[in-house]
């Protein structure tokens, strides 16, 4: 796979002036399923044909961009969306179950980088079983993370997200680039 550039972000402060805050998911989410398809192509790779620089890849953009995204669904798509969500659209319960999944993957993420680290820097895996099961768990269940918002989430955000939310959502996407994470 032809990863698209060394940096781990999908976007940057450049994007974010000109493009509205859900396209800028919608790309964020593509960034994602990209990195998906580069876990695959690491886990069909083991034990001993990883590519250094494709783990190095994965491993800034599972530390670095992943934990922002979702803090600008978290912090900012999510709370908007329940704001100005209808009865009948049911999101409350599955935002709930899209935060949790947030958490069960970071710290998911976390095992993964520590053995993609060693990977990156030419090293064996100590145990390819569990790694490239490890690895297959992981993009498996994101790529349902991933399709659930595509689908449903995104397009509810479209519809009922006002122009003054979208503005908010953006300032907070913003904010979180601008510095350390907040806690
Ligand atoms: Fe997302
Ligand atoms: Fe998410």
């Amino acid at each position: 796979m032809d990863w698209p550039k060394a940096t781990p972000i999908a976007f940057d402060s450049e994007d974010m002036v000109r493009n509205d805050p859900i396209d800028l998911l919608v790309r964020s989410h593509a960034f994602h399923a990209q990195l998906c398809d580069l876990l695959e192509q690491i886990a069909d790779s083991l034990p001993d044909d990883a590519d250094p620089l494709q783990c190095r890849h994965a491993v800034r953009t599972l530390k670095e961009e992943l934990p922002l995204h979702h803090r600008d669904e978290e912090d900012g798509l999510f709370p908007l969306l329940e704001l100005r969500a209808q009865v009948d659209d049911n999101v409350t319960e599955h935002l709930a179950q899209l935060s949790l999944e947030h958490a069960t993957d970071e710290s998911f993420a976390d095992e993964l980088t520590e053995e993609l680290e060693g990977l990156s820097l030419g090293r064996r895996p100590s145990n390819p079983n569990m790694l490239g099961y490890m690895l297959r768990g992981f993009f498996e269940s994101y790529r349902r993370h991933l399709h659930w918002e595509n689908t449903v989430v995104l397009p509810l955000a479209r519809k009922r997200l006002t122009d003054q939310d979208l503005t908010v959502l953006l300032t907070r996407m913003m904010r979180h680039r601008s510095g350390p994470v907040e806690s």
